[in-house]
């Protein structure tokens, strides 16, 4: 028997499928919807006062739109996301890159945050509160210390551990937000609108046949929805002559 390895390559081309249907204002995103009035009174004050989000750590299960969100808040603050991860980053040398590169109040969005090394986590705290860089120049005893300053910029972290996050990385996100799982009317409406977006006509009752199997999930109840129309396509013309 062979056994099925699930590559990453398969992982991104469900992640890509994701990204055509992913929302890209606040009001076109269903659900989360305490979260959803914070972030705005959020990003409303700090557009009024001409300054960057604060740091936002966002948690809860997997599947409920971290990333989404995050992208949201870029779209709506009018800046650029950066996106990397946790274990993405293995040196101090790799986040001072990307950090370095940022564009004034730009998101960095990172995602599997609580994966982050310790050497590096040192790394952003600096950037996080003071959006400086501490570089160590030589070694030994002539080693010196220099502060690189960086653009303002907002830290968006997702996790599915907000528990194994550190006390100081954990106490450096001004907002923490929880994201819920979906109630069943909410999937509903995502799925109906997943659909709109692939101009397949849906039942409400199929709509809600599958909200119902998704576990409360919309990445579940989007790749649901492709399988069903998958099989609406190929057998549902079978089905209509059967009949
Ligand atoms: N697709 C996936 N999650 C969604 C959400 N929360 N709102 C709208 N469409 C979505």
């Amino acid at each position: 028997m062979e056994e099925r390895v699930v590559s990453a390559e398969e992982q991104r081309y469900e992640d890509s499928l994701d990204q055509q249907v992913r929302p890209q204002q606040i009001e076109q995103y269903i659900g989360q919807e305490k979260v959803k009035q914070n972030l705005n009174v959020f990003m409303a004050a700090a557009k009024m006062r001409e300054e960057c989000l604060d740091h936002v750590l966002l948690y809860g299960p997997p599947g409920l739109g971290k990333t989404t969100l995050s992208a949201i808040i870029a779209s709506e603050m009018g800046v650029n996301m950066r996106t990397t991860s946790g274990p993405a980053i293995e040196r101090p040398g790799d986040l001072a890159a990307i950090l370095s590169g940022l564009e004034p109040g730009d998101v960095l969005f990172i995602d599997e945050i609580h994966r982050l090394n310790r050497m590096v986590e040192e790394v952003l705290y600096p950037a996080m509160e003071d959006f400086c860089l501490d570089i160590v120049i030589g070694k030994g005893p002539t080693a010196r210390s220099v502060r690189l300053d960086l653009p303002p910029f907002t830290l968006v972290g997702a996790t599915t551990r907000a528990g194994m996050l550190s006390a100081p990385l954990r106490d450096r996100f001004g907002v923490m937000a929880r994201l819920e799982y979906y109630t069943e009317s909410e999937l509903t409406q995502i799925i109906r609108r997943t659909a709109e977006i692939f101009q397949a006509n849906i039942d409400e009752e199929a709509a809600v046949e599958i909200a119902r199997r998704s576990r409360g999930t919309p990445r579940i109840a989007n790749r649901l929805l492709r399988r069903v129309r998958d099989f609406a396509q190929v057998q549902g013309m079978v089905r209509f002559h059967w009949q």
